[in-house]
């Protein structure tokens, strides 16, 4: 068989069983044909439109802080960061920009920040019930990192709808390279569990070219994903942050994000996938070839613009332009010249 025909084989046998033999994921993830890319993009958008149409949602996201306890090397909010100018906002101020995202259009609002011991319980379930008894037909989505089981069930008690924690990686080695060693691999796969258990729709996820991510590492991220069978995964490119131990890595590799988006598409049809800011910063039309690619979700910012830049996860992250919720009339109609449409939906994970 031509090397095209034993790809198209895969494509055609990965939208039909959902799974793959591993060699035959690794022969998709190797391969590096354009024409490849063009036809997992066009199967993982056929079955996207099965379960959405051409709808794509958005999410408001609020960074509401970047105090952070840990230490993440390739993280540019790490606690060592020492030239992140810190900031935090209050009730008040997150209440007021879910108004905003309300106006405009948002019915989810994800609540991310670093790891701030500040926001304890019943700070959180405060301003959780707040959001909820304000928004009442709005989802809360919360990602602040690892947090005890009880921690989780109070969150979700308190009305929390969804939780994304990415996973980062599957693979127990490459999480050393990347984390320091307070932190471990079998609490973040235990954190994913619970929050499932308890019923949030949970997201999972990782970044695309971290250094010292193998072919091996992204098979055990697909298995692993297909083990949790989460309602959303989030994965973009890595992109290197000044002032962290990985500052002078290379940027991951945004065709091979792209491929991984529509490989997810066709494992799990009805998954919430979103394109993501670090796909839109490594790209200049990054958001739109996610979408093309099988992507559904865009989660433009909505923070106060006084703290944007200072949520520096990365070098040069989008937060202008169709980056910002107030610009989603912007987004909206580069949207529609590609097909789709924004909708005002909560966009649930879809039933059976
Ligand atoms: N490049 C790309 N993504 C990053 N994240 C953190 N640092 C970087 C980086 N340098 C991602 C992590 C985290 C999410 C909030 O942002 O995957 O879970």
């Amino acid at each position: 068989m031509p090397m095209s025909k034993l790809w198209q084989a895969a494509v055609d046998q990965l939208e039909q069983d959902h799974d793959l033999p591993e060699e035959q994921f690794a022969l998709l993830l190797n391969e590096s044909d354009p024409a490849l890319s063009a036809y997992l993009a066009e199967r993982a958008s056929a079955v996207r439109n099965r379960f959405f149409g051409r709808d794509i949602y958005i999410r408001g996201l609020i960074e509401f802080t970047n105090y952070c306890k840990n230490d993440c090397f390739y993280c540019g909010i790490r606690n060592s960061c020492k030239n992140v100018n810190r900031y935090r906002l209050n009730e008040e101020q997150i209440l007021s920009c879910c108004g905003t995202g309300y106006a405009l259009g948002f019915r989810t609002f994800v609540l991310q920040g670093g790891e701030d011991p500040y926001w304890n319980d019943q700070r959180l379930c405060s301003l959780i019930s707040a959001i909820k008894s304000a928004y009442p037909d709005c989802a809360v989505t919360l990602s602040v990192g690892e947090r005890s089981r009880e921690s989780y069930q109070r969150l979700f008690d308190a009305g929390a709808d969804r939780y994304l924690l990415r996973h980062e990686t599957a693979d127990p080695s490459h999480y050393r390279r990347l984390h320091p060693e307070n932190l471990h691999f079998e609490d973040r796969i235990r954190c994913l569990r619970d929050l499932k258990e308890i019923g949030f729709q949970t997201g999972c996820g990782f970044m695309v070219g971290s250094p010292g991510q193998t072919t091996d590492c992204i098979l055990k991220d697909l298995q692993f994903i297909h083990s949790l069978q989460p309602e959303m995964v989030g994965i973009g490119p890595f992109i290197p942050a000044s002032g962290t131990p990985f500052e002078s890595q290379h940027i991951g590799s945004s065709s091979l994000t792209l491929k991984l988006l529509s490989m997810i598409r066709l494992m799990f049809p009805r998954v919430l996938l979103p394109a993501t800011t670090a796909l839109g910063t490594a790209e200049a039309d990054g958001r739109q070839q996610g979408i093309l690619a099988g992507a559904n979700v865009i989660m433009p910012n909505l923070s106060p613009a006084s703290v944007r830049k200072k949520y520096s996860l990365y070098d040069n992250k989008l937060s202008s332009g169709e980056e910002a919720a107030e610009s989603v009339e912007q987004l909206r109609r580069s949207m529609e010249k590609i097909g789709y449409r924004i909708v005002t939906d909560r966009g649930d994970y879809p039933s059976e």
